[in-house]
């Protein structure tokens, strides 16, 4: 589901961009290192495009296809991407659907990248089953999630809006990926007592 006008602001904010290069980053590039040499990436939720600027910047990634939701912030994504040429391509559509959003084949990535967007997804096993079709064997899910101990909190009621029913904990996060071959093993964080979650799953 789309974000709010304070959400959008939020993420649309210096303090966003810092906390994804300076925190998310070098967690996902400690947990599941570097990628392949020329690897595909799909970024999910791509907002205003820095983190996809990110995975082509600090992670090497050669090729990146990035979706959003909203096309307002596939358009944010598009002037900050521009100097990328090719090795980007953005598109506007539903993370539960790679098929009809990006033409995601079967097993047509090395990696997939998720900064805080599942949750905004109602059909959130339905997403996380899509990510592990599209993943090549060996191929590395990175995520980094808002879990419903935070989505819960008064703060997080009031200022933002989340889909209500079905919200994941670290722990059922974490079964969803196993029941769809997507293993984490010890590579993920839940810091603030579970408030977040961090990781990377490899698909067998
Ligand atoms: C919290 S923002 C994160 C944006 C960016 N990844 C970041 O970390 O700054 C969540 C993003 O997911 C997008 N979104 C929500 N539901 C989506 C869906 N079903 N498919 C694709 N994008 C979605 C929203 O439009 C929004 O840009």
């Amino acid at each position: 589901m789309l974000m709010n006008q304070v959400e959008t602001a939020l993420i649309n904010s210096p303090p966003r961009r810092w906390l994804q290069r300076w925190y998310e980053v070098p967690w996902l590039r400690r947990l599941g290192g570097p990628l392949p040499p020329d690897a595909r990436v799909l970024e999910i939720g791509c907002g205003p495009g820095y983190g996809t600027r990110l995975i082509l910047e600090q992670f090497g990634a050669a090729h990146v296809d990035a979706i959003d939701l909203d096309p307002a912030m596939i358009a944010r994504a598009r002037r900050r991407l521009a100097g990328h040429g090719d090795r980007v391509r953005l598109h506007t559509g539903d993370a539960a659907d790679l098929h009809t959003s990006v033409g995601a084949p079967d097993a047509g990535y090395d990696a997939v990248f998720d900064f805080a967007i599942v949750h905004h997804i109602p059909a959130w096993r339905t997403a996380l089953a899509e990510i592990a079709r599209v993943l090549r064997p060996g191929g590395r899910f990175y995520f980094d999630e808002v879990t419903a101990r935070v989505l819960a909190r008064p703060t997080y009621r009031a200022l933002f809006d989340h889909p209500t029913t079905d919200r994941f904990t670290a722990d059922d996060f974490r079964a969803e990926l196993h029941r769809h071959g997507l293993h984490v093993g010890d590579r993920w964080r839940a810091p603030i007592g579970g408030d977040y979650l961090i990781g990377v799953a490899e698909r067998r």
